[in-house]
């Protein structure tokens, strides 16, 4: 707890992304955190502060530096005293770019989570929370998947880097008397801040549904593709659990609180699964986009992507139990704020 305004301080890594941007806005509004980030922009832009502050009136302070430098990270410890917790969301998370360059992934997504729980153990940090990622669960027959589903071997290099992610951090929280962890494993985040004001900013050309929609409704690109259509689906698309980014947000904020105010437990590590509960498939995506959004989108039907699941949806009870959290939004509310999002980005030239 930081003395001076009995805040407590948060570490957020990978703050100018899209997830930690979200959750320090979420934070900011509890007024009970003073929040810190790290983040190199390596898949951001320093824009993302601004917008947090346009929304939230707080200044975030950022390091610019690369998690993976263990000295840089070190120093940020020593001079940032107090800290009271860690939200980890720096990692790559392109599924296929993993494919090619898995060097790059185990580097900077193994790398930079040993270099943080390293200065957690060093400077007896009380509670961390990781990224994890619906992708562990691989292939599964049986939906929904809940926190017992078996895990299968990783279908990509970044979903080991996911896989291997827990068991690292389950292994120091037990090397540690002092550390208390949550894995969260997210299904498919999508949409916006509800204002608009703020969204997903990749650097690249986006290639995950939501952003493709929009993009293509906003004639940036001429037509976008449904991969695969005739499927053993209720549609014949895929069917994934699409949730609203900031009720990923709402659960970090619960998470944190749930984590301080367990000091006193004995169980020390805890994972939940974080998805709607429910399977949406891509034409009932499109066709929620369209609704709220009152544009004709231009697709065509084409072949499967290569090592996409057909389908698979999260039986979330037990962070609705345990963290007492829900969902605030349905399908409708993320194309909703999606497309708004699109639209200030052009307003706003950004
Ligand atoms: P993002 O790319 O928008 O944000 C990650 C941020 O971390 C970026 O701002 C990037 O600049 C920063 N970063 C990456 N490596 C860094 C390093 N070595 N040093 C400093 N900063 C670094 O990604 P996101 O969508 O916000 O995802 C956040 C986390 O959630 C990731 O760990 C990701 O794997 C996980 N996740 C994301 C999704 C999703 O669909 N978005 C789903 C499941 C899990
Ligand atoms: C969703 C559906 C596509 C684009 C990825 C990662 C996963 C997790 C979440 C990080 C699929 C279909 C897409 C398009 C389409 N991230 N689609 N046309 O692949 O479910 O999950 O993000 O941990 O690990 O793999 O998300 O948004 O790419 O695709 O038909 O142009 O939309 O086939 O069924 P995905 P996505």
């Amino acid at each position: 707890m930081n003395s001076r305004n009995m805040k407590n301080k948060i570490i957020v890594t990978g703050g100018a992304g899209y997830i930690g941007s979200h959750t320090i806005i979420e934070l900011i509004a509890t007024e009970r955190f003073e929040i810190i980030s790290i983040d190199n922009f390596s898949n951001s832009k320093p824009i993302a502060f601004d917008l947090i502050e346009k929304i939230t009136g707080v200044k975030i302070k950022n390091y610019n530096i690369d998690i993976c430098d263990a000295k840089l990270l070190e120093q940020v410890f020593q001079q940032e005293k107090n800290i009271d917790g860690v939200i980890h969301f720096a990692a790559f998370k392109s599924v296929s770019e993993s494919v090619s360059y898995p060097e790059k992934y185990y580097h900077n997504n193994i790398g930079s989570l040993l270099n943080i729980l390293d200065v957690c153990k060093k400077y007896q940090i009380q509670n961390f929370i990781f990224s994890s990622s619906c992708s562990i669960y691989g292939n599964i027959e049986l939906l929904p998947v809940n926190e017992q589903t078996a895990i299968t071997k990783a279908a990509s290099p970044y979903a080991y880097t996911k896989q291997v992610g827990e068991q690292i951090v389950e292994d120091y929280v037990h090397a540690t008397s002092h550390l208390r962890a949550m894995n969260l494993r997210y299904f498919n985040p999508v949409g916006s801040h509800v204002s608009g004001a703020i969204g997903e900013l990749p650097l690249n050309k986006p290639n995950n549904l939501v952003p493709v929609i929009t993009k293509t409704a906003m004639g940036v690109f001429p037509k976008m593709t449904v991969f695969g259509d005739q499927l053993p689906t209720r549609d014949g698309t895929c069917i994934r659990d699409y949730i609203h980014v900031s009720d990923i947000a709402q659960a970090h904020v619960k998470a944190l609180l749930k984590l301080i105010d367990s000091s006193n437990h004995t169980k020390r590590l805890y994972t939940y699964n974080l998805g709607s509960g429910n399977g949406v498939s891509v034409l009932e995506a499109i066709h929620s986009f369209e609704k709220v959004s009152g544009q004709k989108l231009s697709y065509t039907m084409g072949a499967p992507r290569e090592g996409d699941i057909i389908a698979i949806y999260s039986d979330s009870s037990l962070a609705n139990s345990e963290l007492g959290w829900t969902c605030n939004y349905q399908l409708d509310d993320m194309m909703d704020s999606a497309w708004k999002w699109e639209l200030y980005q052009k307003e706003n030239s950004i």
